[in-house]
């Protein structure tokens, strides 16, 4: 069956950790999507939620939903994020940002009491970094803040690093995310030590954030051709 039908089951049994009157974190990408849109189809039957997005992409996606979006700054707490990933290993320790996003993704995972994971089976990894890990960084002197990140990668256990600065479509232009910075994809095959990786990238000025996301997914639902499996720390 196609990732396409285990994105929205995933989606559809995230659907369970929503309440009445919660303010949800909205996650960024294809899966997120899909369920913003189910819980869009709730709020249509009287369900009562707030959303704050984790982009303006899913800020768009979220209106025509109709869902009731608050500032991130008008929101005192947020009950619980559900977001997509990259890679998902069996610590729930994920690689994010594929679609850019990453920084608000972290901010709004991090000040959530709970970040549910959704994804289709291809994301399950046994050992993360075989997707290009991204790392955001200020455009200014980015390619000495890329040597840095190669040197940190390098001394946190990872041969060779390939660093590379993400460009638009066609090809020249850099990307820029919601934020303004750039995102260098750093392939690195393998990850041993994600611990040592994130503490390494956080020590360089210029990186203003990375797609390691430790500690933070406490429930992680898989998409699989049979239905969703729901796995929680
Ligand atoms: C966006 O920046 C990402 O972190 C996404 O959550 C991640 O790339 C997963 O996206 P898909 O659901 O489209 O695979």
């Amino acid at each position: 069956m196609s990732t396409s039908h285990q994105k929205t089951s995933a989606a559809i049994a995230a659907l369970d950790y929503v309440q009445d009157g919660m303010v949800l974190g909205l996650g960024s990408g294809s899966t997120a999507e899909v369920f913003v849109r189910k819980l869009g189809e709730y709020v249509a039957e009287g369900l009562s939620i707030k959303g704050v997005p984790t982009s303006e992409r899913t800020a768009d996606v979220a209106r025509e939903a109709g869902i009731p979006l608050i500032p991130v700054d008008q929101a005192d707490c947020l009950h619980v994020t559900i977001d997509g990933a990259d890679e998902v290993d069996g610590h729930f320790q994920l690689i994010k940002g594929g679609g850019g996003c990453l920084l608000r993704e972290k901010i709004i995972a991090h000040a959530s009491d709970l970040m549910v994971v959704i994804i289709d089976e291809t994301k399950l990894v046994g050992a993360l970094g075989e997707f290009p890990l991204p790392v955001e960084v200020d455009p200014f002197a980015f390619t000495l803040t890329a040597k840095k990140v190669y040197d940190a990668l390098t001394r946190s256990g990872i041969e060779r690093p390939d660093v590379q600065l993400r460009r638009k479509g066609d090809g020249l232009a850099p990307y820029i995310t919601d934020g303004g910075n750039y995102i260098l994809d750093c392939a690195c095959r393998t990850i041993p030590n994600a611990s040592a990786t994130d503490q390494a990238l956080k020590t360089i000025p210029g990186v203003v954030e990375h797609g390691l996301f430790l500690g933070l997914a406490r429930v992680v639902i898989v998409g699989e051709d049979s239905g969703a499996r729901v796995m929680e720390l």
